[in-house]
């Protein structure tokens, strides 16, 4: 395959393969606040790091930055319609920690909080189940000059938003997602610096790490403690690693891949131990090793209800311990498209982990998106990675994996963190000068499988 190869465009993606869900399976979209929301300024909304790192130089392409977005914060009646009449049985979206607490702490904005009650009751009215997640990534800017997560004090004050949260919204949101990808903060965040905060401080970057997942085991204990029968879990990226030969040295750097990618984060959940081969090569003197306490880790692997994980590619590894590309790639460089990494992943896991039930949170693909004349946006090679994707996930299903609901990212068009608005990714297309929608050919697709519960 060459590499930056586009997906193929498949002539007829719409066929169908014959693949039932089973019954009752939900279908839904993801989205998340500072990427849709816009209204940064009004009721009482603070900074968060993102509206920070977006007014640095240099930092987002073509100085792009969540003011407006697709302008969610206003127009979520519409949206809601539009979720509806894609047959969407559940919808992914985030709680932005500075609408509720501007200054990270302290104070509750109940104007904050209001806008979050108005849209889980438009989703029950039109009988979507709402699917919330607590941090996706827009840490209030005052606890960020407090050290941000590096300081384990964040975690605290996390649980003390999450309590906020959930003594509103715990009884109407059955399922809650703690930390959206903590190994895309620790690694764009601090270890490569191309997210909010922007830091380039590998010491710091396994520091953030545990904080991250003690926030996640504290946030836990706090919806146990407010008495809802709501479920909760952890959002991860997880990456299958495979070495690119047969070579030794290429398998062991796929396996220590896996454990910075995957088994890092996993681990301290469900096991309640940090990988001894990650700590083993970080160090004994470690940011990881200096910020685990006693405790630590029965905070953080309290039971869940349920494991969300989030599939965009593989990762292969060469004899030289070098990532290489295997498989074509899309509008997002880091990306690789190879669907039965989806099944590797969700079936590893089931071995590994147990019988946890799991929701794919997140999974999709940014096209070239272009408004046609007759109103339309053709995205056929989004469907055709979308049917994939799904082929893979049914696949794992009838391999005895407890897979409830897959999510697809994202229903609308938004602010793709340092790429601004360059690259598109929803099943919607969203117009940004006149905020007008329009359902891409994916979108209409995606109805139909759902419709049918099958791909
Ligand atoms: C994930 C993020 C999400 C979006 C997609 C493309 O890593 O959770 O916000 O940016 O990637």
């Amino acid at each position: 395959m060459p590499p930056h190869a586009a997906p193929v465009a498949d002539p007829l993606p719409e066929t169908t393969l014959g693949l039932r869900f089973p019954e009752g399976f939900q279908w839904g979209a993801a989205t998340s606040a500072y990427q849709i929301e816009g209204a940064a300024k009004e009721d009482g909304r603070g900074d968060s790091v993102w509206d920070a790192f977006c007014r640095e130089p240099g930092r987002v392409r073509d100085g792009d930055n969540g003011d407006v977005a697709a302008d969610h914060y206003h127009r979520y009646p519409a949206d809601l319609d539009l979720m509806k009449s894609l047959g969407l049985h559940s919808y992914r979206f985030s709680i932005a920690w500075p609408r509720v607490l501007p200054d990270g702490s302290g104070a509750v904005n109940r104007r904050g909080l209001d806008f979050y009650r108005r849209l889980v009751d438009g989703l029950h009215q039109r009988g979507i189940t709402p699917m919330a997640t607590l941090f996706h990534w827009d840490l209030p800017q005052a606890l960020q000059e407090l050290g941000g997560w590096e300081n384990r004090d964040t975690a605290y004050r996390f649980a003390e938003f999450a309590a906020e949260v959930f003594d509103t919204l715990a009884a109407d949101v059955p399922n809650w997602l703690t930390i959206n990808e903590p190994k895309t903060v620790v690694q764009n965040g601090y270890l490569w610096g191309v997210h909010a905060p922007g830091f380039v401080n590998s010491d710091a970057a396994y520091v953030v790490a545990h904080h991250l997942a003690l926030a996640h085991g504290l946030a836990v204990a706090a919806l146990r403690a407010s008495g809802a029968r709501a479920r909760i879990g952890p959002a991860f990226n997880l990456h299958p690693t495979y070495p690119m030969d047969d070579s030794d040295a290429a398998r062991e750097a796929a396996k220590l891949a896996d454990g910075y990618e995957n088994r890092l984060y996993l681990d301290p959940v469900f096991r309640g131990r940090y990988p001894a081969d990650v700590l083993d090569d970080l160090g004994s003197d470690s940011g990881l090793a200096r910020s685990i306490r006693d405790g630590d880790l029965d905070i953080i692997s309290a039971p869940v209800d349920m494991l969300a994980v989030q599939y965009y590619c593989p990762i292969y590894l060469d004899a030289t311990g070098a990532t290489v590309r295997r498989w074509p790639t899309s509008e997002a460089f880091w990306q690789q498209i190879y669907p039965d990494g989806l099944y590797d992943i969700l079936t590893r896991v089931a071995r590994d982990y147990g019988p946890i039930p799991i929701s794919i949170t997140e999974n999709g693909i940014p096209c070239v998106d272009e408004l046609t004349s007759e109103d339309t946006v053709d995205d056929p090679g989004r469907i055709v990675f979308l049917r994939d994707h799904f082929a893979a996930a049914h696949r794992a299903v009838e391999a005895g994996v407890n897979l409830e609901s897959y999510h697809v990212w994202s229903l609308l068009d938004n602010f793709e963190w340092q790429e601004g608005y360059a690259q598109r990714w929803g099943l919607v297309f969203v117009d940004y000068p006149t905020q007008r929608r329009v359902l891409k050919r994916s979108a209409r697709w995606y109805r139909g499988v759902i419709a049918r519960n099958e791909v």
